[in-house]
Parts: C-alpha cells; sequence; structure tokens
C-alpha cells in the first residue's frame, strides 16, 4: 500500500515529498523557485514513471518487491528496436581493442564536473578491478555502436551484488557507468540502455537493481554527501579545486593541511590474501549494524579488496585498490580499510594533467563490538577514536601514494570521523536508488542543513564506485 501524502492541510509539501525538496534545496536547486515550466518538467519523468520505482511523492508503507516475481522465459530474447543507424553490442573486455573502446568513450564522455574542468580518469586495470567481480557477466557489458563505423557511442554495464536489506537477501545487480556520447545526449537513448540491461539482467532470473545518480529520479533510498579531504592543497589550488578563504594566507591553509610521512597505528600493515578469513568475518561483523549491505562471499571480498591476480604485483603507479589491517600484539586483526584509485583528468591547466584521488571504500573495527548499541555513549567515543586514527592513516597512506585528494561520503559511521579530520562538505550529492524494490528511506549521514549527522551517522553500508 502507499499513499499520497504530498500536501498538508496548510499546503505545505509532507512526507517522502517534503523530504525531497528539502534534498533538492540542499543541492542549490530550491524547487519553490524554480519557474513553471521547470517544475512541470521536473515532474514529467517521462521514462520513470513508466519503471517500477516508488513514485517521488509516495511513502513506502511496506518493503518489498515492486512487480511481483516473472519468469526468464516470459521476458523478450531479442534486444529492443535501436534507430537504423545504430547497433547493440556485447563488450569483450577481456579483449584490449573492446576495453580501449569503453575506456574512450567513458574518458571523453563520462562525468565532468560542472565547469568541465575535470574528468574521470578510468583506466584498464580500473575496469578489470571493477567490471568483473565473481559472478561477472559478459552479457552484461552493453554497448551501443554505429552501424558501419563500428564507433561505441553508448554504454552500460551491471554486476551481481547479494543486497541485504534490513536482513532480507534481495539478488540484485548495480548499474554503473552509463554513458552516452555527448553528441547523442538527450535523444532518449539512456532510457532504451536501462531497458536492454534489465532485459539481459531478467534474462538470468534478477528483477532487482541498485544504482546511484547526482540527480533526483524517482525515488532515492537515501541520499549521501560528498565530503573531501585536500591532501596537496596548493596543487588542488593550483588547479582551481580549492580556492583561498578570504582572511587565510597560502602558507596557513598548507599547514592546516600537512600530514606526516608516517602512519601512527601501530600493527598496521597492507592485507595479505592469508588475511582474508578473518578479516571478511570481522567485516561481515560490522557491516550487520547498517540497513543497507552488499553480502560478499570470500571469493568477492578477495576481488574487492586485494583486487584481481594482476594488482596482487601491480606497480605503485597502477594499483586500483589497496586494503590494510591492523593487527594487535596477539596476532588479532582489530581493524581494517582500504580505499581505492580513480584519478581525474585535469582538462584545461598548462601545468597540472592529472589529480589523484583516494576513495574511502569499505572498513570495519571491533571498537564497538562490546556494546548491545552502537549509538551508546561509550560505544560512539570508542569507535570515534578508532575510525579518527585509522581514517588519517588511510590519508597519510593515500598522499605518499600520491593522492592530492581523499573523498568519502557522508555513508556508514563517517560522520564520526570527517569533520576531525578536515573533511570539507563538497557540492555534490550522491542519491541511491533501487529498482523494482521499496524501502524505507535510509539515513544518509546528513541532517536537513546539509551538515554532518554525527547523532545518527547513516544507515547505509554499501559504497558503489
Ligand atoms: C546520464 C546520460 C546517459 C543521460 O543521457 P541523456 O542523453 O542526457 O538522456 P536521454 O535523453 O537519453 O534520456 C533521458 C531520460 O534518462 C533519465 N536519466 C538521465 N540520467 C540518468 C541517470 N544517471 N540514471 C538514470 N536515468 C537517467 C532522465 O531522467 C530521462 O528520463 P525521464 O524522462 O523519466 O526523466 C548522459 O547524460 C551521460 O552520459 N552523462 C555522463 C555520464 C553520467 O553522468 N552517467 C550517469 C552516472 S550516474
Amino acid at each position: 500500500m502507499s499513499g499520497n501524502n504530498s500536501e498538508d492541510a496548510s499546503g505545505e509539501p509532507t512526507g517522502k515529498l517534503a523530504e525531497l525538496l528539502k534534498l533538492l534545496k540542499m543541492n542549490g536547486n530550491d524547487v519553490t523557485k524554480l519557474t513553471q515550466s521547470q517544475q512541470k518538467e521536473m515532474k514529467d519523468y517521462k521514462f520513470w514513471k513508466t519503471q517500477p520505482v516508488p513514485k517521488l511523492d509516495e511513502s513506502v508503507s511496506e518493503e518489498g518487491p515492486i512487480d511481483r516475481k516473472k519468469t526468464p522465459e516470459e521476458i523478450p530474447n531479442e534486444p529492443f528496436p535501436l534507430l537504423a543507424e545504430f547497433e547493440w553490442c556485447t563488450l569483450d573486455v577481456t579483449d584490449q581493442q573492446q576495453l580501449e573502446d569503453i575506456f574512450v568513450l567513458l574518458n571523453e564522455n563520462y562525468v565532468e564536473d560542472r565547469d568541465a574542468s575535470f574528468r574521470f580518469k578510468y583506466t584498464r586495470e580500473f575496469f578489470n578491478w571493477s567490471l568483473k567481480p565473481p559472478g561477472w557477466k559478459k552479457d552484461w557489458h552493453v554497448g551501443v555502436r554505429v552501424r558501419g563505423t563500428g564507433k561505441l557511442v553508448a554504454f552500460i554495464s551491471a554486476i551481481p551484488v547479494n543486497l541485504n536489506l534490513r536482513n532480507k537477501l534481495v539478488k540484485s545487480v548495480e548499474i554503473n557507468f552509463l554513458c552516452v556520447h555527448k553528441q547523442l545526449r538527450g535523444k532518449r537513448l539512456a532510457p532504451v540502455l536501462i531497458k536492454e540491461i534489465t532485459r539481459r539482467v531478467n534474462k538470468y532470473d534478477i528483477w532487482f537493481a541498485l544504482y546511484t545518480s547526482g540527480t533526483i529520479l524517482p525515488s532515492p533510498v537515501t541520499v549521501c554527501r560528498y565530503t573531501h579531504r585536500p591532501l596537496n592543497w596548493d596543487k588542488l589550488l593550483e588547479v582551481g579545486f580549492v580556492h583561498l578563504p578570504p582572511g587565510a594566507t597560502k602558507p596557513q591553509m598548507v599547514a592546516n593541511y600537512a600530514l606526516p610521512k608516517k602512519t601512527t597505528t601501530r600493527g598496521l600493515r597492507p592485507m595479505a590474501p592469508k588475511d582474508v578469513d578473518e578479516v571478511h568475518a570481522l567485516f561481515v561483523k560490522y557491516q550487520s549494524r547498517f540497513d543497507l549491505v552488499q553480502d560478499f562471499d570470500k571469493e568477492e571480498f578477495r576481488h574487492w579488496f586485494l583486487g584481481g591476480p594482476e594488482q596482487l604485483n601491480a606497480s605503485e603507479d597502477t594499483k586500483v585498490i589497496r586494503s590494510y589491517v591492523v593487527e594487535n600484539e596477539d596476532g588479532k586483526i582489530t581493524d581494517f580499510f582500504s580505499f581505492y584509485s580513480l584519478p581525474f583528468t585535469i582538462l584545461e591547466n598548462p601545468v597540472h594533467k592529472e589529480l589523484g584521488i583516494g576513495y574511502l571504500f569499505y572498513y570495519a573495527s571491533d571498537a564497538d563490538f562490546g556494546f548491545n548499541d552502537r549509538f551508546d555513549k561509550e560505544a560512539t567515543a570508542a569507535l570515534k577514536t578508532r575510525l579518527c586514527q585509522m581514517v588519517n592513516d588511510a590519508c597519510i597512506l593515500a598522499h605518499n601514494a600520491k593522492m592530492d585528494v581523499f573523498n568519502a561520503l557522508t555513508s556508514q559511521d563517517n560522520a564520526l570521523f570527517l569533520e576531525k579530520l578536515k573533511f570539507g562538505p563538497g557540492d555534490g550529492f550522491l542519491n541511491f536508488y533501487l529498482f523494482n524494490y521499496k524501502s524505507f528511506p535510509i539515513t544518509g549521514g546528513i541532517r536537513d542543513d546539509k551538515s554532518y549527522d554525527v547523532e545518527r551517522r547513516s544507515n547505509l553500508g554499501v559504497v558503489m564506485l
């Protein structure tokens, strides 16, 4: 059952709509100030209103699937029709040339910042890690090529994930890297890609998906804020990533963000293959506190935290994922953290061509395991102390690995360390969506006024690339 709770007696929006409007305002898009035609456009999700997703003004009263299960046999065998000048292709990412095609499409057309001065710089190593986890399907690397020239102009991908939503297993995929060539934007190709990947996933008897977007679509399960911890403030200033605050001097700012070369946590070392069983157990226990998590089996855990086989011997420059553990004097692993590298290309700068970026990935700690309630005052203090030390070390390691900034979302227990460790709030927000599954809202680590929600933290335990 879903109820429309879009207005109260005073005419003010309430419920989920009110929450969304608040979030839009937080994003700098005060919806109440939009012109009438813009408001109409916003409501008019021509594609998404045909899909099994909750409406923007819908309040969820029961969690679960939206379209009840069909069978793969009921799903068409043929792909959705495309205009005559295009054709579908399945990309084989084990083939260098095809990997190169994705690489060129995404590097030239994927997300840019508002001023188009930075763009993600995807690498082969990154794709090998992110597109080929255990159980990956070639069929789920979907492209559109220009018939005749063979040029790749659009891409979408799915990888298998077992989600755990408040202790219910939701067999799903994660959708990522949706991209349409700049010259083909606005032509409704994205909905066709989404429908085609849905068809291909349904054929494997999977009916749900997790995806993220910076834009508001019907309807986010949660929204998190991006945060940035400058590691190389000088360079960030030179490339326009940060500005000198009024009244501050450059040396003051550099000193403020300076980090030592050496990490401080005793027993900290890179995670090794022999640690997988123990760290996996610690991680599963830690993750059980969150409402939405991915259930990693050991093979998946090994892939996501040690990388594929080529990552084990990768040089420092091409390492995508880095994982560390803290081993105490008794040889027990008490903590673990990981971060990945995804640099930006700097588009128009005479000196700097690349910005090294580290992203906090997953972590776990036994610091509050002795308490029944993670929000207990002492539990909070214990975890906060441990996380502050650990993530500060992660920043030191990222800096030593030539990263210029360290990013984190407000998800997980991050609100406990963000401010103390000088992670500044970014302009960007990341909305999380479930396809064909209704969920009660999940806390995303930010308050109504955009600040870090230290009291409630976040109940989101998935990190998407
Ligand atoms: C995102 C992108 C593929 C959309 O393509 P487009 O040409 O602008 O949009 P199209 O005309 O094909 O389709 C528009 C529909 O797609 C939806 N859409 C746009 N971006 C979307 C996204 N990230 N996820 C899901 N749906 C999206 C729109 O809401 C619209 O549907 P609606 O009528 O229900 O509102 C394209 O802008 C792009 O490649 N951007 C750079 C990469 C990027 O941002 N990828 C998404 C990362 S989350």
